[in-house]
């Protein structure tokens, strides 16, 4: 699919339809819709004065062969109060008007642009809200849909804009086609996603982002002796792996901050010994949301190029039962030395997160954030609408926030008080990784994750609500939702 930003006036542009927002007003008949209404006739006056016309969020009105346009049709969507207008509002208008076009069969578009949000944001709301809404989980269907949408022309930009038009288009498709890549992967079911061949994919994006890259086999992760990973891949024929992928600044200043961007990569998480119930496990081959999550991230640096040092690091394993399988009470000895009673097989997200930041904090990072599916209990406090936050240093967490919020993303921060700490006492080890109080299941597991992270600024976002969309939305296919990578690049980017 092609996005370019076009020059010609809108009217004189012979496409398959002309897109335009229009805003929530008493009059919505406004600035561009008011200038078309004039080519029409007075026929968008007569919509609103009808009341089919008010431009509340997410309202189609298709017209065709529309007068005094050279294009074939018109579709107005509605932008909500202008006042509420944002980045976010932007790319769900723009992703929705694609997916509905698209189920037309149309294949060109142009997009009126410009006026609504400044010209870099607005063009890369545009670009990301396009790319993303165009991801289809088609990928095993044998008979897809036919239907592709070739190019798309943002007009309407005014003179002299052109060039950050153009730079807001390139930031946003850099960012929305690394969404994509961990979209896919996310996707992929555990029988064509298994530890190894997520590590070789890592591998190739990495030579061709050009970005440096180690994958730790089960030998060398033996070797380092990562109890916490190897105890949860033991039940399973599949070895695990961790990935390593390096973005390294031209001009690092020395004693610079070093970003861990660190990753669950369950490719399949049954439970274990601790075994799910049947209905819907088929879900848990999302359970390397996290990881992909971090790939596709530093992938995204990899091309907008902040000076800023990354490291991600992605501990990869089935959970699976077996005569192998490590058993509810089994205590297994993490990289970092601390001891661990396995209470629940199922909670394994934060036994191999566990090794990862101990090997990332080997490998020199001075701050970590962490992403992961790692409660059912995240659904519980905060539903499919907010990640779950956890901070161990208030200004670190504050910045990623202020990242959150400018990228548009929902995120929410959940306490950390001491007492929480004493639900995960080990009684015959360090510590158990589950709580033995009642509740606060997302609170203990981020806990559990912090003992591992010590002094150094750690934040933990619980995705495990928010990386998969149960149903389709009208800017996004369902599944995969790629949540947190574009808060993660902004946060780098402006650190
Ligand atoms: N992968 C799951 C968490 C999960 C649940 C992800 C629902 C996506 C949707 C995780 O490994 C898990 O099983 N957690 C347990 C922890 C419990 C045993 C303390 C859970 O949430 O039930
Ligand atoms: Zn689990
Ligand atoms: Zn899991």
């Amino acid at each position: 699919m092609q996005i370019t930003i076009e020059k010609k006036p809108y009217a004189s542009l012979e496409r398959e339809a002309i897109v335009t927002p229009v805003f929530e007003a008493d009059d919505p008949i406004q600035g561009r819709v008011a200038e078309l209404d004039q080519l029409l006739g007075g026929l968008l006056k007569k919509l609103a004065t009808s009341g089919e016309l008010t431009g509340k969020n997410l309202e189609f009105t298709l017209l065709h062969a529309p007068t005094g346009l050279k294009a074939s049709r018109l579709l107005l969507v509605g932008a909500g109060k202008r006042e509420q207008f944002n980045g976010a509002t932007l790319r769900k208008l723009a992703g929705a008007a694609l997916r509905s076009l698209k189920g037309k069969s149309v294949r060109n578009f142009a997009f009126l642009a410009g006026g609504t949000l400044p010209v870099v944001e607005g063009a890369q709301a545009l670009a990301e809200g396009f790319i993303a809404a165009d991801f289809e989980t088609d990928k095993y269907k044998t008979d897809k849909k036919e239907k592709k949408i070739e190019t798309i022309s943002l007009v309407g930009f005014p003179e002299g804009e052109f060039s950050a038009a153009e730079k807001g288009l390139a930031a946003g498709r850099v960012i929305a086609e690394a969404l994509n890549f961990t979209r896919d992967l996310v996707n992929e079911p555990s029988n064509k996603l298994t530890p190894r061949i997520l590590a070789e994919k890592a591998e190739a994006m990495a030579n061709e982002a050009g970005l440096a890259v180690d994958i730790l086999d089960d030998k060398k992760i033996a070797e380092l002796k990562m109890g916490a990973l190897l105890s949860v891949a033991q039940g399973s024929v599949e070895p695990p792996r961790m990935i390593v992928v390096t973005y390294t600044p031209a001009n690092a200043k020395p004693g610079a901050p070093v970003i861990g961007l660190v990753g669950k990569a369950v490719t399949f998480d049954t439970g274990g010994i601790s075994i799910k119930p049947a209905d819907g496990m088929e879900k848990m081959k999302y359970d390397m949301a996290g990881g992909a999550t971090m790939l596709g991230a530093i992938r995204a640096l990899a091309a907008l190029k902040p000076n800023v040092k990354v490291i991600c690091v992605v501990p990869s394993t089935e959970n699976m039962p077996g005569g192998k399988a490590q058993k509810p009470g089994d205590i297994q000895t993490a990289m970092s030395g601390k001891t661990i009673e396995v209470l629940n097989t199922d909670a394994e997200g934060r036994l191999i997160l566990a090794d990862a930041i101990t090997y990332a904090k080997q490998l020199g990072v001075t701050h970590i954030v962490d992403a992961a599916t790692l409660t059912g209990a995240i659904v519980v406090a905060l539903a499919n609408v907010n990640v779950g936050v956890f901070g161990s240093n208030q200004e670190f967490t504050d910045k990623l926030l202020a990242s959150a919020k400018a990228a548009g993303e929902k995120m929410w921060q959940l306490p950390m008080d001491d007492e929480y700490r004493e639900f995960i006492k080990g009684s015959f080890a360090d510590i158990q990784n589950i709580g033995s109080g009642k509740g606060g299941g997302s609170i203990t597991g981020a806990w559990f994750i912090r003992e591992f992270a010590g002094d150094t600024p750690w934040i933990h976002l619980d995705i495990a609500g928010t990386a998969w969309n149960d149903d389709a939305k009208p800017w996004l296919a369902k599944g995969p939702t790629g949540v947190a990578l574009r808060t993660l690049v902004h946060l780098v980017q402006t650190y």
